[in-house]
């Protein structure tokens, strides 16, 4: 499976703030925004990636992560000029998706729960058509939501209805086959001049191909959208971090566990940064891998 991260747009509602660069590099407590997707995706067990940003904002991105083979992985690099939709992902990475299974999520929303890495893993296996994620929020009208009948089937989508039929809101993660590409293509533009995403969710569910998978109340979603969200976020992942003595989104560990890179790897890395704590944490992992039980090293509840 081949993965996107969508980190484009002008990020109006972070003004004055994402005047200064890309929303997906603002800090999240102590990484850059773009690390918790990217996370995401690798915990999935993806290393071919795509990253989609502003021609502004992508010199930066190639700074942050190279080819990926740091990491262990590939990525790669395109240009959104305009933010035209989430779905002209789709357009711009027709060659990176090249007719496969792949899987796009946007780069400012951030996950956290047990076991939602072999959730992933499981809904990727038994693809057929897409996967969209519902999660119960008290706000629904913010985001796209998802109508189920009363045996909890997906019967209905909507982007930001002003009467919800649900509290099911989609969080920015999807798994799609490759047909995708062709579905975008013919999708035409919303009111808002956009090429939505969920006009090609619809495609698939009006196809009989569209699989809601929920995530249950283990798992937090946060989107980081506003000055006050993205504050929020960073207190959550300082507290989780701070009582667990583990950090979240941290790719190069991640990258250590899912066998990407070695623990001597991942070492180095940790040196380079040895003067922050986030690169004595790398250290310190990479040293006591070799100790873990079996385990804490498999990354099937990883959050
Ligand atoms: O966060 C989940 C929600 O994301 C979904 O529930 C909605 O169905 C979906 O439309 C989207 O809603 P948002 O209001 O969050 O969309 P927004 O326009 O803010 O874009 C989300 C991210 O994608 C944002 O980080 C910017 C990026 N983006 C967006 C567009 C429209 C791009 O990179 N390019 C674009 O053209």
């Amino acid at each position: 499976m081949r993965g996107i991260i969508l980190a484009g747009g002008n990020g109006t509602r972070l003004l004055p703030l994402s005047s200064v660069g890309s929303k997906q590099l603002a800090p999240v407590y102590d990484k850059p925004m773009i690390y918790y997707p990217l996370s995401m995706l690798m915990l999935a067990g993806i290393s071919d990636v795509l990253i989609i940003s502003r021609p502004i904002d992508l010199p930066q991105f190639r700074r942050l992560f190279g080819d990926g083979s740091r990491l262990g992985m590939s990525i790669d690099y395109a240009v959104q000029e305009e933010p035209r939709g989430i779905a002209d992902a789709f357009r711009i990475g027709a060659t990176h998706i090249r007719g496969e299974h792949n899987a796009l999520i946007l780069g400012d929303n951030l996950f956290h729960g047990a076991n939602l890495p072999s959730l992933l893993r499981r809904s990727a296996e038994r693809l057929n058509g897409c996967v969209l994620f519902g999660h119960q929020v008290s706000d629904p009208e913010r985001f796209g939501i998802a109508e189920v009948d009363e045996r909890g089937r997906l019967v209905g989508i909507e982007e930001k209805p002003a009467r919800p039929r649900s509290n099911l809101a989609i969080p920015g993660l999807y798994l799609f086959d490759g047909e995708v590409v062709d579905i975008a293509k013919r999708l035409t533009p919303s009111a808002r001049g956009e090429l939505e995403i969920t006009d090609v969710l619809k495609a698939y569910l009006d196809e009989g191909r569209a699989d809601l998978v929920w995530l249950g109340r283990g798992v937090t979603w946060l989107d980081t959208g506003t000055h006050e969200s993205l504050l929020e976020a960073g207190l959550f992942v300082r507290d989780v971090q701070r009582r667990q003595g583990t950090r979240l989104g941290c790719v190069e560990e991640i990258a250590m566990h899912m066998g990407f890179i070695s623990p001597d790897e991942c070492y180095r890395m940790g040196t380079e940064m040895r003067s922050s704590p986030y690169g004595r944490y790398l250290m310190t992992c990479a040293h006591s891998y070799d100790r873990l039980p079996a385990s804490a090293r498999v990354p099937e509840d990883w959050p």
